[in-house]
């Protein structure tokens, strides 16, 4: 039973094919990088053209890779929210008229959802199940969100972020600081080289739900920092840095100095502890067997050392990098239980720049 998944929610135009909810027969990620890199952040406008330039080369390279034609599909995925409007537009329409074209079925995905089976689609693949009741949390760009999992996988939010995402707060502060976007990757490099205790960064405290989050408190703090320092010179050499080739973390040391690498892993250190304090408070609450990460986020490697180090009392799962970011085959895997339990969309489904799961 092949579903063939599309992705288009931000700035990856992504297309997959799996197999039964767990063999990953293609997964090919066009990602617009080079697009948006030199704006500091995604441009809604030039996202969706690029996916209108990609998405039928990518779904033809998806279906070449995994060895077969549109008439060997059981049904076609796409996300229908939430992302930006324009860019999921592209990905849902043309699911819509390969669809229509081949009468098969419409199986419409929310992206968050698509992240959390990006986990359970490697347990499966690995011959295991997440234990259930289990507890998500998604850490992106978009989102920072705590969800309980029922056995029946049904969804119930006990947390999210009041402002930005984490993943918007690393991106955030290493645009300040003169690094180009995406910040994450780059910051999960260099903490490493700095150390974590230099700067104390702190948290207001969360009125209302205590399974909230809030990050927009670390991109003030951190702008604070860079106001009380002369640091024009350094920022301005990693803007130079930004706009050549592929900058090796060699060439980021080099024009980082150590109180800059400091900041740094003071600021992931934070973010870390704040994400793990609050998902391990809300996987005790709910009973949870199992804690999910998963989001662009996930694949930070402080965070993962972090939880291995946190001895919680049940098993953490993450994806593997490749599964972590924004791909199709999550999408694929999170409509198969949709297709066994008949859950097809109508061709007149819209886009949901704002959908909810739960
Ligand atoms: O899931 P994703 O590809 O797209 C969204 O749905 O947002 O996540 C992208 C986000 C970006 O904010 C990026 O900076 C962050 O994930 N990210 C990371 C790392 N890799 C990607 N943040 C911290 N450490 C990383 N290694
Ligand atoms: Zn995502």
């Amino acid at each position: 039973m092949r579903i063939l998944g599309i992705e288009s929610s931000c700035d990856e135009t992504a297309a997959a094919v799996v197999e039964d909810g767990a063999a990953v027969l293609s997964s090919v990620v066009a990602s617009q990088m080079a697009t948006h890199g030199k704006y500091g952040g995604v441009v809604p406008e030039l996202a969706s053209r690029e996916h209108l330039r990609a998405i039928v080369p990518v779904v033809r390279e998806a279906l070449e890779i995994a060895g077969t034609g549109l008439e060997g599909l059981a049904a076609v995925a796409a996300t229908s929210g939430p992302g930006l409007v324009g860019s999921l537009l592209v990905g849902l329409t043309y699911a819509k008229s390969l669809c229509y074209a081949r009468g098969l079925p419409l199986i419409a995905v929310n992206h968050i959802e698509g992240h959390i089976h990006a986990v359970l689609l490697e347990a499966r693949r690995a011959g295991g199940e997440v234990p259930l009741p289990a507890l998500a949390l998604v850490v992106s760009g978009g989102h920072t969100h705590l969800f309980e999992i029922d056995p029946a996988f049904r969804y119930r939010l006990l947390g999210r972020t009041r402002d930005d995402a984490a993943g918007e707060a690393f991106d955030k502060v290493a645009k300040l600081l003169g690094f180009p976007y995406p910040g994450g990757p780059i910051v999960d490099q260099l903490a490493p080289h700095g150390n974590p205790r230099a700067v104390r960064f702190t948290f207001a405290k969360m009125k209302g739900n205590a399974a909230d989050f809030s990050f927009s408190g670390l991109k003030t703090a951190v702008l604070r920092w860079v106001e009380a320092r002369d640091m024009a010179e350094e920022i301005a050499a990693r803007r130079l840095l930004a706009r050549g080739a592929a900058p090796s973390l060699e060439d980021w040391l080099a024009v980082t100095p150590q109180a800059t690498r400091d900041l740094l892993a003071s600021f992931q250190h934070a973010v870390i502890v704040e994400l793990l304090t609050r998902a391990a408070a809300s996987a005790e609450a709910v009973a949870a067997q199992a804690l999910i990460v998963s989001g662009g986020v996930a694949s930070n490697r402080g965070l993962r050392a972090a939880a291995a180090a946190a001895r919680l009392p049940y098993p953490v799962f993450f994806p593997t990098p490749g599964l972590s970011t924004d791909n199709a085959a999550m999408i694929a895997a999170a409509a198969f239980p949709k297709f066994a339990r008949g859950e097809f969309a109508s061709f007149d489904i819209r886009a949901d720049a704002g959908l909810r799961l739960a």
